[in-house]
């Protein structure tokens, strides 16, 4: 079976998950973190390069303030803990997304996982926090224009390796399959760019039940796709 080299999840349905317990969501967010942790390993024992989850929306922050308290109080743990683990596992840890607007302890967390992290290469493990898709575009497009202005780039042309030099996946390989759980059919703001030519797989799974087995299902689909780039096979 082939591995696909890079694999993006929209971590989704942790809220419909506990609510069909007669649990508070809070609850699915908690267990979803704890599944995240195991499906890293399990992800890197597998041999996949580079591992990209979308943990945390632009538009998130439109829920329930009490859920987004919820929500920050587990990536501050998670930050902490999934940092030990990396260290040993060989693990480098990015985040991705618009982190100026975490809170600065969060930040802070990030700043210290990324540093520790930076030499690992077994699993590059890229977590979109604060990510949209249109607002990493818009940032990076306004640092491109104070380059432009300041006579850093090449006159005229604008190549598609330049522009994704400034995108938050800098230096990443586009995903080549990307799973969403939980049964939403849509992107929600996740890596608009870099999904153009990537496989995609819709499970009604939700996330805090998407274990190995379910996995090794989307590695198969996968497997049988016919992966095209224009009319030229892979
Ligand atoms: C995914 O689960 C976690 C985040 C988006 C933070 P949801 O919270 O979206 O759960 P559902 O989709 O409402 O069930
Ligand atoms: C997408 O899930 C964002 C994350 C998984 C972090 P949502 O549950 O927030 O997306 P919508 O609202 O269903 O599109
Ligand atoms: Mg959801």
């Amino acid at each position: 079976m082939k591995i696909p080299n890079h694999i993006a999840i929209i971590l989704d349905g942790n809220g419909r998950w506990a609510k069909a317990k007669g649990m508070p969501r809070s609850y699915g967010h908690v267990v979803g973190c704890d599944n995240l942790d195991k499906m890293c390993t399990i992800i890197s024992e597998m041999g996949v390069k580079y591992l990209t989850v979308y943990a945390f929306s632009t538009e998130n922050w439109k829920r329930n303030q009490a859920e987004v308290q919820v929500l920050m109080n587990l990536f501050r743990r998670y930050l902490k803990r999934c940092e030990r683990s990396a260290r040993k596992n060989g693990t480098r840890i990015k985040v991705i997304g618009d982190i100026s607007a975490l809170d600065p302890d969060i930040q802070e967390r990030i700043r210290w996982a990324e540093e520790m992290t930076k030499d690992n290469d077994r699993l590059h493990f890229q977590i979109a926090l604060n990510y949209g898709s249109r607002d990493e575009i818009l940032r990076g497009m306004t640092r491109m224009a104070e380059d432009a202005r300041a006579g850093l780039l090449p006159e005229g042309k604008i190549t598609e390796d330049i522009f994704a030099s400034y995108l938050d996946t800098a230096g990443i390989p586009d995903p080549d399959l990307m799973i969403r759980t939980s049964g939403e059919m849509r992107l929600s703001n996740f890596l608009l760019w870099q999904l153009a030519y990537t496989e995609f797989y819709f499970v009604d799974v939700p996330w805090p039940d998407f274990h190995k087995e379910q996995l090794l299902d989307a590695i198969e689909v996968y497997n049988g796709r016919d992966r095209r780039f224009g009319n030229a096979k892979s």
